[in-house]
């Protein structure tokens, strides 16, 4: 029997504003934490998420300010993901177009009008839009006014802006996911939230705190997305990837439990609606204050996300106390080198099986739809003479990832609403800010420094993903 998925899914591809947008100081933008990361090794200096610069300094470049000008080439990327046969397009808003500050009552029209140009532009040619609301972006202002997301004051500048957003693209956008890898917290606090620690400050109760109130603007915007148009579909997005034990070693299945627990336990809160008891006692022994209001308590309980989303490059692998595993540096979430898988130029384990293991894993633990909103390979490319781009590699990583997906679905029974591949043309890298780091099917002739005309080209991946949509993932060759 030919495998194939559902009908209706929704193949597309995923990108974020500040990745690609640029124009980071057009029509009344505002400057968010995003545009002051300089790429290469002075993008997070004073160690992950210790980011002290909230400003541009001389002598860095900041990939950001014009990332791949999607913000001027718009129609010309959306015309060439029509081409490929794209249903869906996730994107991200950045905050700072619509509230320049964040904590103004009033919107941007222009930054507003951007968007709905957008949204109208992916209607013409048949694109569901799914919209990232926070993609790692938190305006200065609220950083230095008011400390970033450590501050409760940010849920009400948020639920003004999820309402601002559901009542003017009411009709126009059907799915929204509240923030971008939520857990990120807990791994790069100041791209998941906008947190700048002091000297000798509790690093870790910070981020708890800025979790919390993350989790509680994220129920509110449930409940303002379902009062005004009860047809939208609200999602969490998470940083998955299951944590392995790196043996059967008691200490390591513990530690690959405690791991993983802290992962769950954003979608715990936001699918189940309270927090669970392992996180609960956590927080006590760490002597942690979330501050929880009967309020939050409630809203918490009452706003469920619809579906879960989340993202998948590989899995990660925990060793407990005692042993003697290597260790990778691999990607923002360290751990022991799995010694069974091999890893992207950038240190990432590569674990297409793991991808069915995951989607099992969070499918079996929450019975709600998953959608995978980001999965592929950042790898190196090489333009030949005659322009061509023969990226053989980054088709078979995603040949075997769909692979192992459909089988999730046909096979393990696992309710997927749609597959976005992570960056379907080229864009910024989020943890080192390269644009050599390329996940596209459409290449962009610009360089690490900033060099290059912006022109975009097809690699060879383009007409196989093409395909791949077209046989709804029956023909993967
Ligand atoms: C996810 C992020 O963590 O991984 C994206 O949501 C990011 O923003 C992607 O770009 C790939 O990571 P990187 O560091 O290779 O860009």
């Amino acid at each position: 029997m030919e495998k194939v998925f559902p009908e209706g899914f929704l193949w597309g591809g995923a990108t974020a504003a500040n990745q690609c947008e640029g124009a980071y100081n057009v029509d009344g933008r505002g400057l968010a934490n995003v545009d002051v990361m300089p790429h290469g090794k002075d993008r997070f200096p004073v160690g992950l998420g210790l980011r002290k610069m909230l400003d541009f300094e001389d002598g860095y470049f900041y990939p950001a300010q014009t990332g791949i000008d999607f913000y001027h080439h718009y129609k010309e990327d959306i015309a060439l993901f029509a081409e490929m046969g794209f249903k869906t397009f996730r994107m991200s808003l950045a905050w700072t177009r619509i509230f320049p500050n964040g904590d103004e009552s009033e919107p941007n029209e222009a930054g507003l009008a951007f968007y709905e140009d957008v949204f109208r532009e992916c209607q013409k040619h048949g694109i569901e839009p799914l919209v990232t609301i926070t993609h790692f972006d938190c305006p200065i202002h609220l950083i230095k006014e008011y400390g970033g997301w450590r501050n409760r004051k940010l849920i009400d500048f948020y639920k003004n802006l999820a309402r601002v957003l559901f009542t003017r693209y009411k009709g126009l956008v059907k799915y929204w996911l509240t923030f971008n890898e939520i857990n990120m917290i807990l791994h790069l606090p100041f791209m998941g939230a906008g947190l700048v620690f002091e000297e000798d400050e509790d690093k870790e109760a910070v981020e708890y705190l800025a979790a919390h109130n993350e989790l509680v603007a994220s129920a509110w915007a449930t409940k303002i997305a379902h009062e005004i148009d009860p047809d939208v579909k609200i999602g969490c997005m998470l940083a998955a990837g299951s944590y392995y034990p790196y043996s059967c070693r008691p200490e390591d299945v513990r530690a690959a439990q405690l791991a993983n627990q802290d992962n769950y336990f954003f979608v715990d809160v936001q699918s189940r609606g309270y927090y669970p008891a392992y996180a609960l006692k956590k927080l006590e022994r760490a002597g942690i204050d979330v501050g929880m209001t009967e309020e939050d308590k409630q809203v918490l309980a009452e706003n469920t996300v619809d579906f879960i989303s989340f993202s998948y490059y590989s899995t990660r692998c925990s060793a407990g106390e005692g042993s003697d595993a290597p260790k990778t540096e691999g990607n923002a979430f360290q751990g022991a080198k799995n010694p069974y898988l091999k890893e992207s130029q950038w240190g990432w384990a590569i674990d297409p099986l793991g991808f069915r293991i995951t989607l099992n894993d969070l499918y079996d633990r929450y019975q709600k739809p998953l959608f995978v909103v980001e999965n592929g390979l950042g790898a190196k490319d090489v333009v030949e003479e005659d322009g061509s781009i023969n990226d053989d590699y980054r088709i078979d990583y995603l040949r075997k990832h769909i692979e192992t997906m459909r089988d999730a679905v046909v096979e393990d029974g696992v309710d997927l609403l749609g597959y976005t591949t992570w960056g379907p043309i080229d864009l910024v890298s989020a943890s080192t800010g390269e644009m050599s780091k390329r996940y596209g099917f459409i290449y962009v002739d610009r360089d690490d420094a900033g060099n290059g005309t912006l022109a975009r080209s097809k690699k060879k991946s383009f007409d196989w993903y093409k395909k791949v949509i077209a046989t709804n993932g029956a023909d993967l060759s």
